[in-house]
């Protein structure tokens, strides 16, 4: 690369523009008054002018009188020649040409053919004026968020505009301009001035001149090709039809000019750096994507990092420079914090690990290979086989009971290893660490480590693995090359006082002056027992490792170094199972209707109490679980099942105690004459269950039911269930014997507000009419507290008027409380409480079990007799000793933690917090809810009531990568579901509102935008 740079040997100068010959390139003076005049003379357009922002050229919107604006007349900079405005003009089309679906400003036409183009007078001279298509949309700039699609799409629309160009060639594109990569180190020497800040300058000049090192040595197998080098966030235009903001049009061929083909993507990727909450990482969809339409050799993914730090680079010192010589252009001048936001953010990784990041999301080879070193052992006289592994991942059973939030536990682990006769315990290289893991973190923890940690029970001596040099050495560290690596070795004294200790003996090697050559076998230092040593390995080369990591860069980190395993006897860390492997896995033998959250979920291996732990040793805080009221891993419960398992499980035919005293339990929870239990396994089942009782006792068939509601999947549970967000066709494929009444909804259903009383006598005259045509309701099932809609609570009366109706021709009343009874409610323990009723069937599953399939219907023993007319009821599992046990400890844990005040206290605060964001967030229609089972209802528009599903969608990814599992429900799917373990507590309460409020403050903005 560098033989042919401008710097050594001075190329011919170019025909079109050259940066280096102008330097400055202020925007044509041309004020909207000018450029309606401009439109009016030159193109005969009557309109008013509306100035856009632009670095180098002058653009206006043309409004006409009335409609939507014309077109953009763009006032090309006085240096670009016509040769070069050509060949702009010339790639627009052919960029059009090739992907009809995308939408480009290419130059209009006339009615002859030719392109709307003139050369118009100014006080800076003549300058080529140009009528160009104008996209609605807006462009994707701006400080929101950027969500993955939205990036993967700006990554294949790169990749799309890069195929079409390939092969263009044009005399305009001989151009020396600012922004090819191929000049950048060239443009940092000569502008880095104008960054004034000492700090700034040094950094800039660093990053610069390492990203040219690296690229330098790939740069020959880099293709080149024209390249159009500007698609931005501020060039690429958001669909006007796409409700997630995806972009599709594609505006500005000012930098077009021939440079290496992966530039196109790094000039894309720098400006996602720019977006909030965005980090390297987030750019890896829009590498995907180009990489899927326009595959990037081994050497293009190696030169991409750093051509993106030298667009930061580039675009920081320009910015200031553009802004010094230009300084009323409001456009640079606002730009400048986010070029260094990019700048910052491109050098917060270093480049050699983002490379390696980039590398392994493509499956490319990551370089360098990884390499095993091989030596003699680093502890000398330590066998293998008395060294026990300290598994500290998700999975490991010592981080059981949240042991893994016990601060010092991994100290106190290895000493209960060694205590047991260990001669040294190690961990290993490459594990997530849950002992790292934080709870209620926004950001991912480090926790992938990149060496073993190495607990001595006796003391031992440290010796050189192999011939070498050492590197460097102080107290307690010594660094000595070891083959292609270097090997890092670090101690102190476990701060553990059960670990054995004896007086440590000094280090000869201590006194070897750095640089010195090893041997092999040579004494580095002696240690006593009770010393926590650190093994790592690190290419020679490469940047200082971090002890621990993050997950995102883990691949990139870790190809950096190697496993110390081997120098230690050990095997080396086995293979694990990546989330994505595993997804496909699943998919494989699931049925696609088999749903699961989020489109690449994390791999949940672990919950504790309202959190829940992914193999990364991500905490996340829970805010959908309400099977597990109690929290995740309850100990009670898992010792009470555990006890129960060793002991015996069997079915409810037999004998034994815990059956009958949980129905009892049961029972006495429910108000007379609700007094006889039926166990089962599932809410499906108890609804449906709940359905046959109500039908054999009554004799009638039909029933009625709410619609948008959820019941179940069995075939009766179904046929009641009409929520058109578990199946669209559920209104349209109802049997006949169920008859479906107005979701009561007073916040967005057909009778708003205190209007929602009607609902009742609405429901009244169905059931009434359902008689009269000599088909009387056998049952009325609904929610008593509508969680389907999104934690709504039902309009006062509702249920007392409907339910008398039902009655008094024949029919029952089935209560259905899975979602919403069993204290999560806070104020009552039952949804039926709150509308101050009595059912005749209750039906009650999820928190029965804390998680273990456990259901229930419970009904007076008049109802449950008729049963006996149906024949026999048996269930194998439900009621089984094990589940009885499982039921009795969660009814107890409830009392003992007073979980039912919990979900008054939090779920209060909860609520209060999240009215409050309702003040700043015009998104949030309103927060339903009662206890710790709330709803945030998301729409467009509050007095239209329009659902925000797209927004609603985002957002829950969005909290996820912020640490929070949370998920949309209601039949728009526009209302956050937040139904957590009762047991959360308030900073998790707040914690979330926080979150979400950031998540909000982020989100794409929708609408009007241009
Ligand atoms: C209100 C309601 N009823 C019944 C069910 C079905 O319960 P299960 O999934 O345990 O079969 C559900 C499940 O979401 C529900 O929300």
């Amino acid at each position: 690369m560098s033989h042919e740079h401008p710097h050594e040997h001075p190329a011919p100068r170019p025909a079109g523009v050259d940066f280096f010959a102008r330097k400055a390139l202020p925007a044509p003076r041309v004020t909207a008054e000018d450029a309606g005049r401009i439109a009016a003379e030159a193109f005969g357009l009557t309109v008013r002018a509306e100035s856009l922002g632009s670095q180098q050229d002058t653009n206006f919107l043309l409004h006409p009188d009335a409609g939507a604006p014309v077109a953009v007349l763009k006032i090309a900079n006085p240096a670009f020649g016509p040769t070069e405005i050509e060949a702009q003009d010339t790639a627009a089309d052919l960029v059009a040409a090739a992907h009809p679906e995308l939408r480009v400003a290419t130059v209009l036409r006339d009615q002859a053919g030719d392109r709307r183009s003139a050369t118009v007078p100014t006080t800076d001279g003549p300058v080529t004026a140009r009528l160009l298509r104008y996209l609605p949309g807006g462009a994707l700039s701006g400080p929101h968020h950027l969500p993955p699609r939205t990036v993967a799409a700006m990554g294949a629309i790169a990749g799309r505009v890069s195929a079409a160009l390939r092969d263009f060639r044009h005399p305009g594109l001989d151009r020396v301009l600012q922004w090819d990569p191929q000049h950048a180190d060239r443009v940092v020497a000569d502008l880095v001035h104008h960054v004034t800040e000492p700090e700034r300058r040094t950094a800039v000049e660093a990053a610069a001149a390492a990203a040219w090192a690296e690229l330098d040595a790939v740069a020959e197998g880099l293709p080149r090709q024209t390249v159009h080098l500007d698609l931005t966030d501020d060039n690429l235009v958001r669909s006007p039809d796409s409700l997630l903001g995806l972009p599709d049009g594609i505006i500005d061929f000012g930098d077009l000019t021939t440079s290496w083909a992966v530039a196109e993507l790094a000039v894309c990727l720098s400006s996602v750096l720019r977006h909030a909450g965005a980090e390297p990482h987030h750019v890896l969809p829009a590498v995907r994507a180009f990489h899927a339409l326009r595959p990037l050799s081994a050497d293009e993914a190696a030169a991409l990092w750093p051509l993106v730090v030298l667009r930061a680079a580039a675009l920081v010192v320009s910015g200031r420079q553009q802004a010094a010589v230009d300084g009323d252009n409001a456009y640079a001048v606002t730009a400048l914090e986010g070029e260094w936001r990019i700048f910052e953010q491109a050098v917060s990784v270093p480049s050699a690990v983002m490379s390696a990041v980039i590398a392994d999301a493509l499956g490319l080879p990551v370089r360098p290979a990884p390499s095993l070193p091989v030596g003699r052992p680093v502890v000398a006289g330590l066998a293998p086989a008395g060294i026990a592994l300290l598994d500290l991942s998700t999975e490991g059973d010592a981080m059981d009971h949240g042991a893994w939030l016990e601060p010092g536990i991994e100290d106190r682990l290895a000493a209960a290893l060694l205590a047991r006769g260990s001669a040294a315990v190690a961990t290993r290289y490459g594990q997530s660490r849950l002992t790292a893991a934080t709870t209620l973190a926004a950001e991912s923890p480090a926790t992938v480590a990149t060496g073993i940690d190495l607990w001595l029970g006796a003391p031992a001596e440290l010796r050189a693995p192999r011939d070498g040099e050492l590197v460097a050495i102080s107290p307690g560290r010594v660094v000595l090359t070891c083959g292609l690596h270097l090997l890092d070795l670090s101690w102190a004294l476990s701060a553990t006082p059960d670990l054995p200790t004896a007086p440590a003996t000094p280090a000869p090697a201590s006194d070897t002056p750095a640089g010195s050559p090893l041997n092999a076998g040579d004494l580095l230092a002696s240690l006593p027992a009770g010393t926590r040593l650190r093994l790592a390995l690190r290419r020679r080369r490469s940047p200082e490792v971090p002890a621990l990591v993050r997950p995102e860069y883990a691949a990139g980190w870790l190809a950096l170094t190697a496993d110390p395993a081997g120098l230690l006897g050990l095997p080396a860390t086995g293979a694990t199972t990546s989330p994505a492997e595993l997804l496909h896995r699943r998919g494989a033998s699931f049925a696609t209707v088999q749903e699961h959250y989020y489109d690449e979920p994390p791999r949940i291996e672990r919950g504790w109490r309202h959190h829940l732990v992914s193999t990364d040793g991500r905490a996340y805080l829970d805010m959908v679980n309400n099977v597990t009221p109690l929290g995740h891993a309850h100990p009670r419960v898992e010792r009470a099942v555990a006890r129960q398992l060793r002991r015996l499980n069997t079915n409810s035919r037999f004998h034994y105690a815990s059956v009958v005293e949980f129905t009892e339990r049961l029972a006495a929870l429910l108000p007379a004459p609700l007094d006889t239990v039926f166990l089962v396994n599932s809410g499906s089942e108890a609804v449906d269950l709940a359905l046959r009782l109500a039908i054999g006792a009554t004799g009638h068939h039909d029933v009625v039911a709410l619609r948008e509601a959820y019941h179940g999947w069995t075939y009766a549970s179904d046929a009641v269930s009409t929520s058109i967000a578990d199946n669209p066709n559920a209104l349209s494929s109802r049997p006949s014997w169920v008859h479906t009444v107005d979701s009561p909804n007073p916040y967005r259903g057909r009778l708003r507000g205190t209007d929602a009383a009607g609902y009742a006598a609405d429901a009244v005259r169905a059931v009434d009419e359902l008689a009269a045509s000599g088909r009387p309701a056998g049952a009325f099932v609904s929610e008593s507290f509508y969680g389907n809609a999104g934690a709504v609570a039902l309009p006062d009366g509702y249920l007392r008027q409907v339910y008398a109706a039902v009655r008094r021709h024949g029919g029952l009343a089935i209560a259905d409380e899975i979602q919403a009874g069993y204290g999560r409610l806070g104020t009552w323990f039952w949804g039926f409480e709150q509308q101050d009723v009595v059912p005749d069937i209750v039906t009650v599953a999820k928190a029965m079990g804390n998680g273990h399939p456990l259901g229930a219907v419970i009904t007076s023993r008049a109802v449950a007799d008729r049963y006996r007319d149906q024949g026999y009821f048996f269930s194998s599992t439900g009621g089984s000793p094990v589940s009885s046990v499982a039921g009795l400890t969660v009814l107890d844990v409830l009392r003992d933690e007073d979980l039912q005040g919990n979900a008054v206290r939090v779920g209060g605060h909860l609520r209060d917090g999240l009215r409050a964001l309702a003040d700043r967030h015009a998104l949030i229609g309103a927060v339903h809810g009662s206890g710790l089972y709330l709803g945030v209802e998301l729409v467009r528009d509050r007095d239209t009531l329009e659902p925000a599903p797209e927004e609603t969608a985002e957002l829950c990814d969005r909290m996820l990568e912020l640490g929070v599992v949370v998920q949309p429900t209601g039949d728009h799917l526009n209302v956050l579901k937040i139904k957590p373990p009762l047991c959360i507590d308030r900073p998790a309460a707040d914690f979330f509102t926080a979150t979400l409020d950031r998540a909000l403050t982020e989100l794409t903005p929708r609408g009007p935008a241009r």
